[in-house]
C-alpha cells in the first residue's frame, strides 16, 4: 500500500496505536531529542510534537516513524521486511523464458516494473505555498546533542543531479542551518553527491539542489539506501511501495522533486566558493563528528503544503531508530550481494557496530580459502568499501544472533592464521583510523577449518537429535508455562563429500 503523504502514514500509526500526540511544549532544543532517543532505545511510539516551544507558529514535528522493525516494514509498504528480499529475489533470479507461454506469463512482471518509474506531473501539495524569501529559522529544526555546532535537518532526501548524465541521486545527508538561507551540505567524500559537486565544479558550474521533507516514508528510507551512482533512489521507492512516485519541476532549480512531500528546500551551491565550517556534531558512531569543511547552499525558495509536518531523528549512541533503516538496506541488498558472492547465505550488521565497524556474514563453504575471497570481495563492493571488521561464518551459524557468532567466532579462530589485516578506505566518520576516511581493517575467517586451511581435527558443535528436542520442548512447555521458544545453533547440513572429497577435519 503505497502512502499519498506522511500524514497517510501517520494516521495508519495512530490507527494502530503506534503514534503518540505530544501536545505539552517540547523545545527543539535538545527536549525533543531526548524524548525520542529514549522513545528508539525502549522501541516506543513515533512522537507526534504539536506544541513546539520557542517558534511562533511551528509546524508539528514527528520523531521515531522508523523506530521498530513492525513500523519501518509498514513504512516500506510491507507486513515485513523479508517480504521485499524475497520479491527481489525472484525478480533478480527470473531465468530467460524458454517457452511463447512463460514469455507471455512474464510480461505483466516487466510492464509493473516500467510502470513504477518515476512520473512527472504538473503539480502538487508540495507545491501548494511558494516562498521565495524564506528565512530556515521559521522551521522546527533541531538541536539534539549539548555541543552540536548548531540546528540540524537530519532526515533529509537531497535530490542532486549528474552533471554530465542527468541521473537523479536522492541521498541522506545531514545539513547544519547556518543563516535564514545557508545551509552546509554534510555530503561525506564517499557519497554520490559529492561525486555531483566535483562534476560542476570541473565545468565551472553552480550545483542545483532540492531538498525533500516527507512525502511517503519509502521515499524517506530510500534517501539512505546505498545504491549505485546510476541508480534513481526514487525507482527503488517505486519498487517498495508498488505505485510510481510522482514528482513535479521545482520551482526554483528545475530539479524534479516529490509532489507529496511536505516540504522542499531549493538553492544552489556555488561550486566555486570556499567551503565553509559544519559540525560539530552529534552522530551515529554515537561520538561527535568533530567540525570540518563542507560546501554551503544559498536557499532561494522553499515550498511546503499549506499544513506541513516536519520530519526528524535523533542519531546518537545505538540503539536508535536509524538501526531500522539500516536493517531494511541489510535485508533489501542481501539477495544484490548474492549476485556477486553466490556463497552468501545471510549477513548481519549488529547495531553496536554502528553500520560500517562491523559486518557479520555466513557462507555455504565450498572450497578452501572462501572466507577470505567473500572478504575481499565485500571490501570491493559500494558502501560494504568502508566496512572495518568483516567476520566470515559457516553457514550453520545464525549471524542473525550475535551472541552466537561471539561464541563461534571467538572458539573458531586462530589469529596468527585466521585474520586478514588490511588498510583502505574506511568510513569518514571512523575517529579511531590513523589517517581521514583511510585506515585499518579486520577480516576474520571463523568457519571451520579444512586440512587445506591448516585446520586439524574439527569437533562438531554439541546438538540433541531433533526428535528428542521436539518431545522434551513440547515436555518443558508442560512444566513451566508461558516459558518462550529456545533459540538453538541451526544444524550444520551434511557435508557434499561426493564432491568435496578432502574436507578438512574428521570429515575426511
Ligand atoms: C539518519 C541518517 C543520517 C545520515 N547522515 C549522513 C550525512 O550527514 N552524510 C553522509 O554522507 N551520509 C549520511 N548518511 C548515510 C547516507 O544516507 C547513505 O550512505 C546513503 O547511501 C548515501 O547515498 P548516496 O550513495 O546516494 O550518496 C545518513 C544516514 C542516515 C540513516
Amino acid at each position: 500500500m503505497a502512502y499519498r503523504s506522511l500524514r497517510a502514514f501517520l494516521d495508519r500509526l495512530e490507527a494502530a496505536g503506534e503514534l503518540v500526540r505530544v501536545r505539552e511544549p517540547v523545545d527543539p532544543v535538545l527536549e525533543m531529542a531526548a524524548l525520542a532517543d529514549r522513545a528508539a532505545k525502549q522501541g516506543g511510539p513515533a512522537l507526534l510534537f504539536e506544541n513546539v516551544r520557542g517558534v511562533p507558529g511551528s509546524m508539528p514535528v514527528a520523531m521515531n516513524l522508523f523506530g521498530t522493525r513492525r513500523r519501518t516494514s509498514w513504512a516500506l509498504s510491507s507486513d515485513d521486511l523479508e517480504d521485499h528480499a524475497r520479491e527481489l529475489r525472484e525478480l533478480l533470479h527470473m531465468a530467460p523464458p524458454q517457452s511463447l507461454w512463460e514469455k507471455l506469463k512474464l510480461l505483466p512482471k516487466l510492464g509493473k516494473l516500467a510502470s513504477l518509474a518515476p512520473k512527472h506531473v504538473a503539480s502538487g501539495p508540495s507545491q501548494e505555498v511558494i516562498d521565495r524569501e524564506p528565512d530556515l529559522r521559521a522551521l522546527p529544526v533541531l538541536t539534539t546533542w549539548p555541543h552540536d555546532g548548531g540546528p540540524f535537518i537530519t532526515l533529509p532526501q537531497v535530490i542532486t543531479r549528474d552533471p554530465e548524465t542527468g541521473v537523479r541521486n536522492v541521498g541522506m545527508y545531514r545539513l547544519q542551518v547556518l543563516g535564514p538561507r545557508r545551509l552546509a551540505m554534510h555530503w561525506q567524500l564517499h557519497k554520490t553527491a559529492t561525486a555531483h559537486y566535483r562534476g560542476y565544479q570541473r565545468r565551472g558550474e553552480r550545483m542545483p539542489v532540492a531538498i525533500a521533507l516527507g512525502g511517503d516514508p519509502a521515499l524517506t528510507y530510500c534517501a539512505s539506501a546505498p545504491l549505485p551512482p546510476n541508480v534513481d533512489e526514487y525507482l527503488l521507492a517505486g519498487f517498495l511501495r508498488g505505485e510510481a512516485v510522482q514528482t513535479v519541476k521545482g520551482v526554483a532549480t528545475g530539479l524534479d522533486v516529490p509532489a507529496d512531500a511536505e516540504l522542499v528546500i531549493e538553492g544552489f551551491v556555488d561550486t566555486a566558493a570556499p567551503l565553509v565550517r559544519e559540525g560539530p556534531f552529534g552522530d551515529h558512531t554515537g561520538f561527535y563528528s568533530l567540525a570540518d569543511d563542507y560546501p554551503a547552499l544559498d536557499v532561494v525558495a522553499v515550498t511546503h503544503r499549506r499544513d506541513p509536518i516536519y520530519p526528524a531523528t535523533v542519531v546518537g549512541p545505538p540503539p536508535v531508530e536509524d538501526q531500522w533503516l539500516g536493517k531494511a538496506t541489510e535485508r533489501l541488498f542481501l539477495p544484490l550481494m548474492q549476485i556477486v558472492a553466490p556463497e552468501i547465505v545471510d549477513i548481519c550488521m549488529p547495531v553496536e557496530g554502528a553500520f560500517h565497524n562491523l559486518c557479520l556474514v555466513s557462507i555455504r563453504k565450498e572450497h578452501p580459502g572462501q572466507a577470505k575471497k567473500v572478504i575481499h570481495g565485500l571490501w570491493g563492493s559500494g558502501q560494504m568499501a568502508q566496512t572495518k571488521t568483516l567476520v566470515v561464518f559457516d553457514e550453520d551459524v545464525d549471524v542473525q544472533d550475535v551472541s552466537q557468532a561471539a561464541w563461534r567466532a571467538l572458539a573458531n579462530v586462530d589469529v596468527q592464521r585466521d585474520l586478514v589485516i588490511a588498510d583502505g578506505p574506511v568510513d569518514a566518520l571512523d575517529h579511531a583510523a590513523a589517517h581521514f576516511a583511510f585506515g585499518g581493517k579486520l577480516g576474520v575467517d571463523a568457519t571451520r577449518k579444512w586440512v587445506e586451511e591448516g585446520g586439524r581435527e574439527w569437533p562438531e558443535v554439541c546438538v540433541h537429535p531433533p526428535e528428542v528436542i521436539a518431545r522434551m520442548d513440547a515436555l518443558y512447555d508442560r512444566l513451566v508455562p508461558g516459558a518462550a521458544p529456545l533459540r538453538r545453533p541451526r544444524i550444520p547440513p551434511p557435508p557434499a563429500a561426493a564432491w568435496t572429497p578432502r574436507r578438512g577435519g574428521n570429515l575426511q
